[in-house]
């Protein structure tokens, strides 16, 4: 990569967790994108010039996408610094990963601005010290697949197994609220039974081996959470009827999208897909909740620059 002086980047919307996978197995969606631009300025340091869609702070120091930023910027010891206009597409506290795609768009866009060619262990995390800023935590599942796209099974130092995707089709329902990562996390024990954390462990090691057999569907059927889901189901809004529908519309597995408030659901194909939003939908509408519906598979692009 040649170094520029500007660039616009853009980095997906993730599902975390899989329900299996409690801050160690994120995958990438097809949209919504977020997109990052950013310029080269003489002055050292991380600015940002304006944040559109959301209200976040303007506080370099508080801001994840300028933390992640300005990390890179430290590892690559360069004197110049970067003004980032950042567009929020994928909207925080939504459960679809919003603190990961600003802290992956940031981190990566700062390096293919210095032409910098960090590989995946150097990079993940200087976006994760944007993501921590958020979620007051460490977990890679969603900044993994934000970065590298496709679905990462991620331990918090750093190294990500990319496994073979499962041909799934995604809806993912994102009803209007807001829940708070750090706020779904509080709600969790712990210490957790160790008859708990040996089924946890047998669900997790079946689900990377269907996913390496190929078996889409067994891999949807081992997805099955008991440390974290219990407890965070009654945060989420309509959440088992939600689930009914879904179901009743043909998913085969599904649950809480990373802390939610979104849920995601499993289905063979696009038709079934779409009658799966539809459901939810008609449970939103009833509850007289605004939401968004997205339908498509496991991205394989994660974070890359958008050509003019
Ligand atoms: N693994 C994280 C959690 C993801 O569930 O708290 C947050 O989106």
């Amino acid at each position: 990569m040649s170094p520029r002086d500007h660039i616009s980047v853009a980095a997906p919307a993730t599902v975390a967790n899989l329900t299996v996978g409690f801050d160690c197995l994120g995958l990438a969606l097809e949209r919504p994108l977020e997109r990052l631009d950013l310029k080269r300025t003489d002055t050292p340091g991380v600015t940002i010039k304006e944040i559109l869609g959301a209200s976040l702070p303007m506080d370099p120091a508080k801001n994840v996408s300028s933390v992640a930023a300005q990390s890179v910027l430290k590892t690559l010891g360069v004197e110049w610094g970067v003004e980032l206009t950042i567009h929020k597409a994928v909207l925080p506290g939504s459960g679809i990963g919003s603190s990961a795609a600003s802290a992956a768009s940031a981190a990566f866009g700062v390096a293919a601005l210095a032409g910098a060619d960090l590989k995946p262990h150097e990079l993940l995390p200087l976006a994760l010290d944007g993501e921590q800023v958020a979620s007051g935590a460490r977990h890679a599942d969603n900044v993994a697949p934000a970065l590298f796209g496709g679905l990462c099974l991620c331990t918090p130092d750093g190294r990500i197994d990319h496994l073979p995707a499962p041909d799934w089709h995604l809806t993912v329902v994102h009803p209007q609220t807001v829940i708070k990562t750090a706020e779904a996390r509080a709600v969790l024990p712990y210490h957790v039974a160790m008859k708990d954390a040996l089924h946890q462990m047998a669900q997790l090691g079946h689900f990377v081996h269907c996913c390496h057999t190929g078996d889409a569907m067994e891999a949807a059927f081992a997805l099955e959470d008991v440390l974290a889901e219990p407890h965070r189901i009654p945060l989420q809004p309509h959440f088992r009827e939600v689930q009914s529908a879904a179901m009743n519309a043909g998913a085969r597995a599904g649950g809480i999208s990373g802390s939610g408030p979104s849920s995601y659901w499993i289905s063979f194909d696009k038709d079934t897909a779409n009658d799966i939003g539809q459901a939810i939908s008609t449970v939103f509408l009833q509850h007289g909740l605004d939401h968004h519906v997205h339908v498509g598979s496991i991205a394989e692009r994660g974070a890359h620059i958008i050509e003019a």
